[in-house]
């Protein structure tokens, strides 16, 4: 995520003033964050207290590259009972998700550094109810696939650390990583619960993320797949396409909204249409 820093804004030091909400070793709470984590210690307020009775948070949700966190913290503010695990890659997301929390008062969110790999290491089984990946970075050439979080290998895993029933929740502006994960969720064996080519307009009322608010003031839609791990066993080979060219719509998004990360590729296939038909009519 490329923000731009305001004035005066020092890394490290916005780490260390919101570092009570940052986890730095999930795997010690593996099994056990509805538990360990219950009642958090930090936060100045807001929804303490308001999980009500008990020994345990209700269930506990991942949102994997949580951004900045504006997604994560409504959820959280929303259900209290519920114990929000906000995990992304870059340092920058940590110090500024950790910092909305804190701000927000929150007892019931960790921030926690981490790429989709740790997940598996991170939890244990049948521990998580929910993984939200909003917006998850695309990554569309075939070299970089690995990267996805929506990979057959990170299904394979996440299989691992969902409850029975559990969800993993895809949104995204970008048709071609959605049907890429179609055939991803498929051969790591989940069934599609639901999906929506217009989630905004099916689920108006769920909260939203930066990147959601963005980019459909920038005139996209957002597709939505909820998949949960189904009887079948995974499949241990892709026979997927990696890169995710493959699954642009014919017209080469000509409807004028070219999802976000893809810019590059977009461009490249359209000179080269116009070379080779050029070359073909000259
Ligand atoms: C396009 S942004 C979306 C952020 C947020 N979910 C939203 O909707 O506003 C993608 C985020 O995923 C993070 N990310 C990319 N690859 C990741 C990975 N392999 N593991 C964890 N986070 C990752 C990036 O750092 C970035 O914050």
């Amino acid at each position: 995520m490329h923000a731009r820093l305001p004035r005066n804004f020092v890394l490290e030091e916005r780490l260390e003033r919101y570092a009570d909400a940052i986890e730095l070793m999930p795997e010690r709470w593996a099994g056990r964050w509805a538990t360990a984590c219950w009642p958090l210690a930090f936060g100045a307020g807001g929804a303490a207290g308001a999980a009500g009775a008990g020994d345990r948070f209700r269930e506990v949700r991942l949102d994997l590259g949580c951004g900045k966190g504006a997604f994560v913290v409504e959820s959280a503010r929303r259900e209290p009972d519920v114990l929000f695990v906000a995990m992304d890659a870059e340092p920058l997301c940590i110090a500024y998700t950790a910092q909305h929390v804190t701000e927000a008062g929150l007892r019931n969110v960790v921030v926690v550094p981490g790429r989709g790999s740790a997940v598996a290491r991170a939890f244990g089984p049948d521990e998580l109810a929910c993984i939200h990946l909003n917006f998850p970075t695309p990554y569309p050439r075939k070299k970089d696939a690995d990267k996805r979080l929506v990979l057959l290998d990170r299904l394979i895993e996440y299989r691992g650390v969902l409850t029975p029933g559990g969800t993993v929740r895809l949104r995204t502006d970008s048709q071609p990583l959605r049907d890429f994960a179609l055939t991803q969720f498929e051969l790591a064996g989940y069934d599609v619960a639901w999906s929506s080519d217009n989630e905004r307009a099916d689920r108006p009322d769920e909260p939203t993320s930066e990147y959601e608010d963005r980019l459909v003031a920038q005139g996209a839609r957002v597709y939505g797949v909820w998949a949960t791990p189904g009887a079948h066993e995974p499949q241990a080979t892709q026979t997927a396409s990696l890169s995710l060219t493959d699954y642009f719509p014919d017209d080469l998004f000509s409807d004028g909204y070219i999802p976000h990360g893809m810019g590059g590729a977009v461009i490249n296939l359209r000179n080269r249409r116009v070379h080779v038909w050029g070359g073909q009519v000259g």
